[in-house]
């Protein structure tokens, strides 16, 4: 049997691929994220109706990220990237910094980052480490309140989006690890993936996502096993 070359692989990762990293996900515990609905800290609302609430949200989930290592899942795509002859792409929603600490370097962050801030003034984007509050100035332009949580909330518009879908469009193999498929757009993006009919779809999950029925093959458990297995048994496959 002839086996498929892949030559542009876009792999989509969600919560579920930091989950064994003790990462929460969004929709487990009862749909809370750490104790919180989405919409009361995810939303530009939030943020102006309680931004020391906010701040102090993502200051905690930042202070997590020294806390956690990437997992045998993260391992294995940064692997992928760096064995496959071909173009690997990851575009994550995911706002850690796993995929990076674990050696993947084409990494696109749609829904942002927790290490990065933003001034809401003069727009600049800063690395940033530490927590922050309304009391600090931006480091540029000396606004203040200035500094926002470099994160994508709910009613704003994903980061990447046209170097995504050229990417889509180009891709020959899609996978889509650890993401339950309920927020757009990435969750339509088997259904652009289906409609051009040229790349192979593939699933991996703890369980059947939203979108489950659009892919071609599907794999369920924890991304720790099936991940590694998966690339191990493509980049065998592929040479
Ligand atoms: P969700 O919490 O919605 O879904 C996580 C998925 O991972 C679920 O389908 C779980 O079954 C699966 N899962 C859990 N543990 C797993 C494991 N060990 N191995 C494999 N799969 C596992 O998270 P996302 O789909 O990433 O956006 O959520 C999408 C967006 O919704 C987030 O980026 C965030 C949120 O609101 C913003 O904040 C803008």
């Amino acid at each position: 049997m002839k086996v498929p070359h892949y030559q542009n692989i876009v792999i989509l990762t969600g919560a579920g691929i930091s989950a064994e990293s003790g990462l929460a996900t969004f929709r487990g515990d009862g749909g809370l994220w750490e104790g919180h609905n989405v919409m009361d800290v995810a939303t530009p609302e939030a943020f102006r109706r309680d931004p020391v609430m906010v701040h102090r949200f993502y200051n905690e989930r930042r202070k997590d990220l020294f806390k956690v290592k990437p997992n045998p899942a993260h391992k294995a795509l940064a692997r992928l990237e760096g064995k496959h002859k071909g173009e690997v792409i990851i575009v994550t929603q995911n706002i850690d910094n796993l995929h990076q600490l674990a050696g993947s370097k084409n990494v696109l962050h749609m829904h942002g980052e927790m290490l990065k801030v933003r001034c809401r003034q003069c727009h600049q984007v800063f690395d940033w480490e530490g927590d922050t509050s309304e009391h600090l100035a931006c480091p540029s332009c000396q606004a203040k309140p200035a500094l926002r949580p470099h994160i994508v909330w709910f009613n704003e518009v994903p980061f990447h989006m046209e170097e995504i879908e050229v990417a889509l469009y180009t891709a020959d193999l899609f996978v889509s690890i650890g993401t339950s498929g309920a927020v757009y757009p990435a969750a339509g993006f088997i259904s652009m993936i289906r409609s051009m009919g040229k790349a192979h779809s593939v699933e991996l999950n703890l369980e059947p996502s939203e979108g489950q029925s659009l892919f071609a093959e599907t794999h369920y458990g924890k991304a720790t096993k099936i991940v590694p297995a998966f690339v191990d048994k493509l980049l065998k496959e592929t040479g």
